[in-house]
């Protein structure tokens, strides 16, 4: 601080001239009514009452006047400064204030408003039930195999046994990729994974295989032209017709509980010998429905009995063209219909509920994982 200088006249210091703080405070208390914010008053704080201010600048100059000079100068300074400072602190609580009101109507959580605007979907029935199916199966020791959609005649046909003028194998039933001649197909059934388990795995295989399948049928109630089906093969020693009977009879119990038949009625698929349709009691009337007087029955159509699919002992020729030792090894297979386990099982009556993907009728199937 400067010494007391006798020769020094207080008024020859123009900052300290009365006019001059009175400019100063003016200025100040005018900026500080006119900051609209925090941030602004924030800067008017470092113009008008930081260390560079002209009153901080003023106030410096106090301390070089002599002790009267000195007290006179001081308290107008004293007065201006306490002015800006007490203008400073009110406009600060005002501004508070304003933001506290204005962050409470800016930040506000309506939390009425609905939160879901984006709805959730649903697996596909198919798709669950599919994997359901497959799960049956899983749990019984068998591996889920798969195959592609687009396949090789020789896998889908060849293979499987169909000789080379099967009518399955025409234009009128099969979707081919390019000409008939190119012979890739549109899968016709999932049997071709069969073929491509046996080629790729170790002797015994035992794999279920769900999957898109394909045929030239128009779209109707009951058909479309791509479905489901979930394949099923055991080759193993000494495997008989029993075991896949048993194999059924776990699955329909699997499925939808115990005490339900099943039959086996003959039938033929060129890569089966001997070949059966299997059938499964209706679960709902028990086949009380095919009774004389018995009450009518939506699932079954009153027949008392529920079409699953195909079976048989897989054909030796099938076996040797996967070059299995059929002295050694033998098997059985199965095809089961994913659409109409579908349809009977949950009372879905048109197959274009299934194909036209609206969540009103996937969604009450439920989030099956
Ligand atoms: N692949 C046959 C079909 O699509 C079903 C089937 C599979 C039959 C396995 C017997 C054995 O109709």
């Amino acid at each position: 601080m400067s010494a007391p200088n006798k020769s020094y006249d207080p008024v020859e210091v123009t900052a300290l001239q009365p006019a001059e703080l009175d400019k100063a405070r003016d200025a100040a208390l005018a900026a500080i009514a006119a900051a609209s914010d925090l941030d602004d008053l924030k800067a008017v704080r470092l113009a008008h009452a930081g260390d560079r201010s002209p009153l901080a600048l003023a106030n410096r100059e106090i301390g070089a006047l002599p002790p009267q000079a000195k007290a006179e100068a001081g308290k107008r300074v004293g007065a201006a400064r306490g002015a800006v400072a007490q203008a400073m602190k009110k406009r600060q609580a005002e501004l508070e204030e304003e933001r506290d009101q204005r962050v409470l109507v800016e930040e506000t959580v309506d939390v009425t408003l609905p939160w879901d605007r984006a709805p959730r979907g649903a697996r596909h029935p198919l798709t669950t039930l599919q994997e359901r199916m497959a799960d049956v199966f899983v749990a019984m020791g068998f591996e889920v195999s798969e195959g592609p959609e687009v396949e090789a005649g020789w896998f889908n046909f060849d293979a499987l046994n169909f000789k080379p003028d099967h009518p399955a194998r025409s234009m009128q039933d099969t979707f081919f990729v390019e000409s008939e001649e190119s012979d890739v197909v549109m899968r016709t059934h999932t049997s071709p994974v069969q073929i491509r388990s046996l080629l790729s795995r170790e002797l015994p295989v035992y794999v279920v295989a769900p999957g898109r399948t394909f045929r030239t049928d128009e779209l109707d109630a009951t058909h479309a032209p791509v479905f489901h089906q979930l394949e099923g093969l055991a080759v193993d020693e000494g495997l008989t017709m029993a075991d896949l009977r048993g194999a059924i009879d776990a699955f329909v119990t699997g499925m939808f509980g115990g005490g339900l038949k099943t039959r086996f009625r003959p039938s033929y698929f060129p890569f089966t010998e001997p070949s059966a349709e299997v059938d499964m009691q209706c679960f709902v009337c028990h086949g009380a429905s095919a009774e004389p007087g018995g009450e009518p029955c939506r699932t079954c159509s009153s027949e008392g009995w529920i079409e699953l699919g195909g079976c048989g002992m897989v054909n030796p020729r099938v076996l040797v063209a996967c070059g299995i030792d059929t002295t050694r090894y033998s098997g059985w297979a199965f095809g089961l219909g994913v659409e109409r386990t579908l349809m009977f099982r949950h009372g879905v009556e048109d197959m274009h509920d299934m194909v036209e993907g609206d969540v009103r009728f996937t969604l009450p199937f439920g989030m099956e994982i």
